[in-house]
């Protein structure tokens, strides 16, 4: 009888024992194995896409090796704090991966991103169209102190500090595009508003600083206006513009409606004709 009843109090010890390290050992997965299994397999498929879009982007450039291109864009951001990753950190990524010129044939926007694709596909060259625009365009990206992940969420937004990655790439990337825009190139702006040439865009602040007379002959604006145009040619903000425009580069503005490119642009007898 006694014997018995030690038997089952040992046995209840070691059923309670037991249950508790399944609980330890559940803690445990759920705390650290699980997190760092998701956040290395997110990491995983973030570098994967880079490569396996960047090797699309170069079948016929064998000169680019996407994994090397990899190791340039991961080291301007990883192991920082990410409001403490500067436009620089990506010289070296854009010196491996640099935009190249397409003359006559590059398009700039700002507010207009959409119908700029649009219009670009198969005919003008956008930033998005270059090999780390396609590549990273959509995309969030940050790394942390202390750690050698890329983290897709939970990055800063893009007006939550000055210096973090994805700002930070796009203003150092878009930089190096205006820098090498040559011959006549065209920006859409966004003929709905009030400031079509707004002060804090990309194109404001960097690409229009970086067009030089050495190499572009002309800018064309094309306002690009819906139903209800608010600004025109004569708009105070593009007055601006023209005023910080190189003064060897000839200024041209034009007001076209969205349906108006649109429709140009699918008429497949003349494709790639100058809808402006
Ligand atoms: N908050 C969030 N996202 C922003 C913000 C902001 N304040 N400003 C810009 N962005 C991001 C968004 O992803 C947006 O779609 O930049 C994109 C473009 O912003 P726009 O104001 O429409 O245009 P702009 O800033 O002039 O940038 C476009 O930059 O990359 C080059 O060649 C490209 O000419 C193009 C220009």
């Amino acid at each position: 009888m006694e014997s018995d009843s030690i038997h089952g109090g040992n046995r209840r010890r070691k059923g309670r024992l037991i249950v508790i390290g399944c609980c330890a050992l559940a803690v445990l997965l759920v705390v650290v194995v699980v997190p760092a299994v998701v956040l290395s397999s997110r990491t995983d498929t973030f570098k994967a896409t880079f490569i396996e879009k960047c090797e699309k982007m170069t079948v016929e450039n064998k000169s680019t090796d996407c994994v090397k291109v990899w190791s340039a864009f991961e080291q301007a951001y990883v192991g920082r704090d990410p409001c403490q990753v500067p436009k620089e950190a990506y010289n070296n990524l854009l010196s491996i991966a640099p935009p190249q010129p397409a003359c006559n044939r590059m398009l700039f926007w700002s507010g207009t991103k959409e119908v700029a694709h649009q219009v670009a596909k198969g005919c003008y060259q956008t930033m998005e169209d270059s090999l780390l625009g396609s590549v990273l365009d959509g995309k969030t990206w940050c790394g942390k102190e202390g750690s050698s992940n890329t983290y897709t969420s939970g990055c800063p937004g893009w007006s939550e500090c000055e210096n973090n990655p994805v700002k930070s790439f796009w203003e150092r990337a878009s930089a190096e595009f205006a820098a090498i825009a040559c011959g006549e190139a065209t920006v859409l702006l966004n003929g709905a508003s009030a400031t079509p040439f707004r002060p804090s865009s990309i194109f404001a602040s960097i690409e229009v600083k970086k067009f030089t007379s050495d190499r572009m002959t002309s800018l064309t604006v094309v306002l690009v206006t819906k139903d209800n145009a608010v600004a025109n040619c004569e708009d105070k903000s593009l007055k601006n513009l023209q005023k910080e425009l190189n003064p060897g580069i000839n200024y041209i503005c034009k007001m076209v409606t969205e349906s108006e490119l649109l429709t140009c642009r699918k008429d497949h007898d003349r494709p790639c004709r100058p809808c402006w």
